[in-house]
C-alpha cells in the first residue's frame, strides 16, 4: 500500500549549482530533462528523490565544497531510507569531469558520475542506475560513469529552452583552447566549439516568446564564437547584430571574453548597439608582463589596456570587471605592485580576486611555489581592498544619475522592486510589481558597496 502511494506520488528533484554561469545554465537544462521525465523540482534536499551536485573544479577549495556536500547528502538518504524512501544521488560537471570514477571511491552512496557534456544523457543514467538497483548490483560496479566527449551533439537532444525570469543565459560557445597554465577549464569542458548562429537564434526566440527580455550570452571563451551560417562564420561582433534585430530583446550581455579575441566587429557593436551593455567582464589575471607569460596568457598589460581605451572610445559609459589570481608561482613584489597599478589605471566597476590553488593535470601544478602564505594573504587583501575601494567609488558615482532598470523580482519589503542597472548592479525602489519585466528609468539616490538605491522617474 505505501508502495503505491509512493508511486503516485510525483518524483523531485534537486539540483544544487557551484561556479560559473555555465553550470547555472547547465542546471537549468538538465531540469528541464528532469521535468520531460515527470520530475518537479524542490529546494528541499530531503524531499528529493534525486539529489544532483553540478560541481566546480576551479579551485581547490571549490572542489572540496562537493565532499563536504555529499557528507550531508548521505545523513539525508539514510534518515529517507530509513523511512523507506530511495534517493538516487548524481555529481555531474567539472568534478565529475576531472574525477571520474574516483568519486565512487571516496563517496561509496554516488550513484551516478557524469561530465559536461553528456548531460542530454541523463534519462539513459537514471534508468540504468534504477536497472542496477534493481539487480542489486552492489560494490565497484554500481555507480554509472559517463565522462565522454561524445560524438553526438549534446545540443540536438536537449528539451527546448524554457525561461526561469525576465533574464536568461544562452550558451553559445563552450570549451577552451587557450590552456592558461593555472586553469582545469580545458580539461573539464574540453575543446572549443561554437554553436551554430541559427540555433542561437532559435534558443533566444524561444526565450522571448517566453517574455525574457536580457540574454547573456555564455561561453568559457565567449569572445572566441565563430558560429556557422550557411555563409561561412559568423564572430560575437556579428551575432550581437543579428540579436539585436529580434522583437522584444531589450538587454544583450556575454560573458566572459579574452583579452586575446577582441575584435573590431565587437568594439563596433558596442558603439552601435544600444542593446549590447555597456558593461564587460574581461580577465586579465595580473598586471605584470612575467607573470601573464609564465601563465600563457598570450598578451601583455599594454595590449589590455589598448583595448580598454578602444571599448571606452566607442562606448564612452562602459565600465569594466576583471579577474586577477594573486601568489602564482615566482610572483615578486614587483609583480603585485604592477597588478595593483593596472587595477588603477582601469579604474574597475567590480573585480574578483582568487589566491592561486594549484590543479592537478595544468603545467603550473608542477612549478613549485615559494611564496609563504602571509605573503599570499597580504597580496590578495591589498588587491581586494582596492578593488573594493573601486567598486565603492563607481557605485558611488552613479548617484544623481537616471539609469534604466530592468524590473526583475518584488523586494524584501512590501511594495519594493529589486531591478539590475546597465552595469548588473541591483537597483532596489518602490514601484508597481506589475511592472516586472519592463524597464524604466530610476533615478538613483543612494549607493552602497554592493547596491544602488532610488526613486522611479519614467
Ligand atoms: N574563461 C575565463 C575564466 C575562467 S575561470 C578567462 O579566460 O578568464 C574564472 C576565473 O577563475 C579565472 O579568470 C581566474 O581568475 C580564476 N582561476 C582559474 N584557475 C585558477 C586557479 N588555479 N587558482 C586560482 N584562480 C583560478
Ligand atoms: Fe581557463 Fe584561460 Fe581558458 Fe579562461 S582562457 S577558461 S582562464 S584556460
Ligand atoms: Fe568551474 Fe567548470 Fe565553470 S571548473 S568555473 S564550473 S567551467
Amino acid at each position: 500500500m505505501t508502495q503505491t502511494v509512493q508511486d503516485s506520488a510525483k518524483k523531485r528533484v534537486m539540483i544544487k549549482t557551484f561556479g560559473c554561469q555555465m553550470n547555472a545554465y547547465d542546471s537549468q537544462r538538465m531540469t528541464e530533462i528532469f521535468e520531460s521525465l515527470g520530475y518537479e523540482s524542490t529546494a528541499e534536499m530531503g524531499q528529493a528523490d534525486v539529489i544532483l551536485l553540478n560541481t566546480c573544479h576551479i579551485r581547490e577549495k571549490a572542489a572540496e565544497k562537493v565532499y563536504s556536500e555529499l557528507g550531508r547528502i548521505k545523513l539525508i538518504q539514510d534518515a529517507r531510507r530509513a523511512s523507506g524512501r530511495d534517493t538516487i544521488i548524481g555529481v555531474a560537471g567539472c568534478v565529475a569531469q576531472a574525477e571520474g570514477g574516483e568519486i565512487f571511491k571516496r563517496a561509496k552512496m554516488v550513484d551516478m558520475v557524469f561530465g559536461p557534456q553528456t548531460y542530454h544523457r541523463l534519462p539513459q543514467f537514471l534508468a540504468e542506475v534504477k536497472r542496477r538497483r534493481e539487480a542489486d548490483i552492489t560494490g565497484p560496479g554500481r555507480g554509472v560513469l559517463d565522462v565522454d566527449f561524445p560524438e553526438e551533439y549534446k545540443f540536438d537532444n536537449l528539451p527546448k529552452a524554457q525561461a526561469a525570469g525576465v533574464s536568461a543565459f544562452v550558451s553559445i560557445q563552450e570549451g577552451c583552447d587557450k590552456f592558461c597554465h593555472f586553469c582545469v577549464v580545458p580539461y573539464t569542458r574540453g575543446a572549443e566549439y561554437s554553436r551554430t548562429v541559427a540555433e542561437v537564434l532559435d534558443e533566444t526566440k524561444t526565450l522571448l516568446d517566453q517574455g525574457v527580455k536580457e540574454i547573456t550570452l555564455l561561453g568559457q571563451n565567449v569572445n572566441a564564437y565563430h558560429g556557422a551560417t550557411k555563409d561561412g562564420e559568423w564572430s560575437l561582433g556579428r551575432l550581437c547584430y543579428a540579436l539585436a534585430e529580434l522583437e522584444g530583446l531589450e538587454r544583450i550581455r556575454y560573458t566572459t571574453s579574452h583579452p586575446r579575441d577582441v575584435d573590431q566587429d565587437l568594439i563596433n557593436a558596442h558603439r552601435d548597439l544600444p542593446q549590447l551593455m555597456p558593461y564587460l567582464h574581461l580577465p586579465i589575471q595580473s598586471g605584470s608582463d612575467r607573470m601573464l607569460k609564465a601563465m600563457n596568457r598570450r598578451h601583455t598589460a599594454a595590449e589590455y589596456m589598448v583595448l580598454i581605451e578602444a571599448f571606452r572610445k566607442a562606448r564612452p559609459d562602459m565600465a569594466f570587471s576583471s579577474d586577477f589570481i594573486v601568489g602564482y608561482p615566482g610572483e615578486t613584489d614587483e609583480d603585485h605592485q604592477a597588478s595593483l597599478q593596472l587595477i588603477r589605471d582601469v579604474h574597475y566597476a567590480q573585480a574578483y580576486s582568487f589566491k592561486y590553488s594549484p590543479r592537478p593535470g595544468t603545467p603550473a601544478a608542477n612549478l613549485e611555489c615559494k611564496l609563504p602564505e602571509e605573503v599570499k594573504d597580504q597580496r590578495l587583501y591589498e588587491i581586494q581592498a582596492l578593488l573594493k575601494e573601486q567598486q565603492i567609488a563607481f557605485n558611488e558615482s552613479c548617484v544623481g544619475k537616471t539609469m534604466p532598470v530592468l524590473f526583475e523580482k518584488p523586494g524584501r519589503h512590501q511594495g519594493q522592486v529589486v531591478g539590475r542597472s546597465p552595469y548588473l548592479q541591483a537597483v532596489h525602489f518602490f514601484g508597481d510589481l506589475e511592472q516586472i519585466g519592463q524597464i524604466h528609468d530610476v533615478k538613483i539616490q543612494g549607493a552602497t558597496g554592493n547596491s544602488l538605491g532610488g526613486e522611479v522617474v519614467g
